[in-house]
């Protein structure tokens, strides 16, 4: 028996899944027996059940990925993203509006008991004290209007990316109310470092403070330590846990708190 029995002849969209993150929560799931329909730029090198091709910069291959979903699914794994070294208009696009609209379209054929996990992460920590800014981005009704909203307020690219972040934490606590409405949860995951191919950009995009994180907690995280996260979030035997942001940090956030990690 393994951890995650749970999504055995589960139907599983997995964005992201051809790399990191994302491909480790997709080797999990088919170990464990769920059907995953992996949606990436770039194909996949695990056997899954259907591999559609998508970008998110552009909201018309995301309409037609949606088309090529047949039927009903149990859990959608919003995984894909962009550092903060790429434009900030493509980190928008990729880490909030397509995935916003990626989630807007498939929410009426997720089964009663599903659930919705979005990655953000710990940079998207601070979305209290710009919650503001962050509601006034989530009330754009759709990606289009998104795209204006960015080019009417630049931001550099590092910004752009803990913006992203602070945004998909709120996204998930305002579509909490679909538990209530529909019997879908919605979480997110918020990942310290991680050993991906993106680390490096995340090095040079955040720059010191993410060495302080790898040398307080120790080590960065591996891609298991997240994607047990995820599924262990997403499984759908689970039925309370709902809105919620969980950091998988090592600990790092709370330890500012704690005292036990100290900023210099
Ligand atoms: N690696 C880290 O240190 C770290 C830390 C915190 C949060 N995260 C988040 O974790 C998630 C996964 O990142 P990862 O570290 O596995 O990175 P990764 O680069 O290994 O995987 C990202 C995947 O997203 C896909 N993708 C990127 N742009 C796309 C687009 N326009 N259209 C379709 N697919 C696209 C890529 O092809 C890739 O398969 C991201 O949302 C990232 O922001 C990562």
């Amino acid at each position: 028996m393994s951890q995650h029995d749970a999504y055995k002849g589960k139907r599983v969209v997995v964005t992201g899944a051809a790399s990191g993150i994302g491909q480790q929560t997709t080797e999990f799931l088919l170990a464990a027996g769920a059907k995953v329909i992996a949606l990436d730029r770039n194909a996949p090198a695990l056997k899954v059940d259907q591999y559609i091709s998508i970008d998110f910069t552009k909201p018309e291959s995301i309409t037609a990925a949606v088309k090529e979903i047949d039927g009903e699914i149990d859990v959608l794994l919003n995984i894909a993203g962009v550092p903060g070294t790429v434009d900030p208009d493509v980190v928008m696009r990729v880490n909030v509006l397509g995935l916003r609209m990626l989630t807007e379209l498939l929410i009426n054929r997720i089964r009663l008991g599903g659930s919705i996990t979005h990655v953000a992460s710990i940079a998207g920590a601070q979305w209290a004290a710009n919650l503001d800014e962050v509601k006034r981005l989530l009330e754009t009704p759709d990606y289009e209007s998104g795209v204006d909203w960015v080019k009417d307020h630049p931001m550099d690219g590092k910004r752009a990316y803990d913006f992203s972040k602070e945004c998909v934490v709120v996204m998930a606590k305002q579509q909490g109310q679909w538990l209530r409405e529909r019997g879908i949860r919605v979480n997110t995951v918020s990942p310290g470092p991680v050993q991906t191919p993106i680390l490096k950009d995340f090095r040079e995009s955040v720059g010191p403070l993410l060495d302080l994180v790898t040398r307080e907690t120790g080590r960065d995280a591996t891609a298991t330590d997240i994607a047990r996260v995820i599924l262990f979030l997403s499984d759908p035997t689970l039925e309370w846990l709902n809105a919620t942001d969980v950091q998988v940090d090592g600990g790092f956030m709370s330890g500012l708190v704690g005292g036990w990690v100290k900023l210099n």
